[in-house]
């Protein structure tokens, strides 16, 4: 038996039609910038995530991006997140030449440790980045706490997270802004790229809005240097047809969490830990196991797919050298990093594909 890590043609064969009807609505029109399609996005997705303004983005990337330049973040200012993520997190803080402040994670939910935030804060730091890993919310209320006593902006990555809940607040609406990724590995995946900023905060809003297009306003008029952070119609389109189902396919994943828990359960594999105030949508369920490597090589003669992540944290990439950090520093996400392994948690796996995974894990502990 073959069981890949995702399997998007399995989905797209249920809703081939509806999406190809979509795509096509929008080449019959030649609305090729904007247009009903992205602005009828926008006010679902700020529906969905209990927002009041949502802007399109060309990428989960560039939504962060967005968010750290209309925040005025840059050059002397510090950011404080966490090592264990996705690059674009981290990349993204860079690039708008701010500094990048790594602390530890919570080894349980794979998130930052806010009871290792305060320290870490100096007269520099502008903004914390928690990132939502997996589907799960990190720890908001100290986060926000902290960020209210000393004045900070809070951007939400929750590129993995769209929809999960924390003490039944949504994803991206706790603090000053949320970002969302349509990747097409998302529970909400686009054809392409795509991506989101929601907010509470007119203000910001209005800038996001600018600054996605050039900073211009109007246009031919920079007030501000922007980007062209363009949420592209054909992505909006294909993505109403599948925000319907988000709800279902995220429910189909807990239940096939469900069943791994099961299998795993008094076994040597270490399945999630979701902490009772969260709802995850498990974007990845990930496993932590001994000899992980081991197990890689094994899955993948057996026909499983996974994937690490993330194999090299923040801290330690060789881009970031400059920052000073050095093996040991932040030793959680350096452990996380050695044990971690995504396997298949998608909706459409059968009760067949997963026994078959769980039982090809546990045979290499045998
Ligand atoms: C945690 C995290 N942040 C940011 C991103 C960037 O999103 P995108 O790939 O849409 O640019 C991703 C997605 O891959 C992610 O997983």
């Amino acid at each position: 038996m073959q069981v890949p890590l995702l399997d998007l043609k399995a989905q797209y064969a249920t809703i081939k039609k509806e999406i190809l009807a979509a795509i096509s609505e929008v080449l019959e029109s030649q609305v090729c910038i904007g247009g009903p399609k992205v602005a009828e996005l926008e006010k679902k997705i700020a529906q969905i995530s209990d927002c009041k303004f949502a802007v399109g983005a060309s990428s989960g990337t560039d939504a962060i991006l967005n968010s750290l330049m209309s925040l005025d973040i840059g050059a002397g200012d510090e950011v404080i997140t966490t090592p264990f993520t996705f690059f674009a997190t981290v990349g993204c803080i860079a690039r708008v030449g701010a500094k990048p402040v790594f602390v530890d994670i919570d080894p349980k939910t794979f998130n930052i440790d806010p009871a290792l935030i305060e320290s870490a804060i100096t007269k520099k730091t502008k903004a914390i980045m928690p990132v939502h890993l997996f589907g799960q919310t990190a720890e908001m209320d100290p986060i926000m706490e902290i960020a209210g006593k000393y004045n900070l902006a809070v951007i939400e990555d929750a590129a993995q997270s769209i929809t999960s809940t924390y003490k039944g607040r949504k994803a991206g609406s706790i603090g000053t802004v949320g970002c969302f990724s349509f990747f097409p590995s998302k529970n909400l995946g686009g054809v392409g790229d795509g991506g989101m900023v929601v907010t509470n905060d007119e203000k910001l809003y209005k800038r996001l809005v600018i600054m996605r297009n050039h900073g211009s306003e109007p246009k031919y008029y920079h007030k501000y240097v922007g980007g062209n952070f363009r949420l592209d119609p054909i992505q909006a389109a294909a993505l109403l047809v599948k925000l319907p189902y988000l709800d279902k396919w995220s429910e189909a994943r807990r239940q096939n969490a469900v069943y791994y828990d099961k299998k795993f359960a008094g076994t040597i594999v270490k399945t999630p830990y979701i902490s009772p105030d969260c709802i995850t949508i498990y974007n990845q369920y990930c496993i932590r196991v001994p000899e992980r490597d081991g197990l890689v090589a094994h899955l993948k003669e057996k026909g499983v797919g996974c994937e690490i992540y993330y194999p090299v944290p923040m801290h330690l990439q060789e881009c970031f050298k400059h920052l000073g950090y050095k093996q040991g520093d932040l030793p959680e996400a350096e452990k996380t990093a050695k044990e971690v392994l995504a396997i298949p948690i998608y909706p459409e796996l059968t009760d067949e594909m997963k026994d078959y995974v769980a039982g090809t894990i546990l045979s290499f502990y045998k």
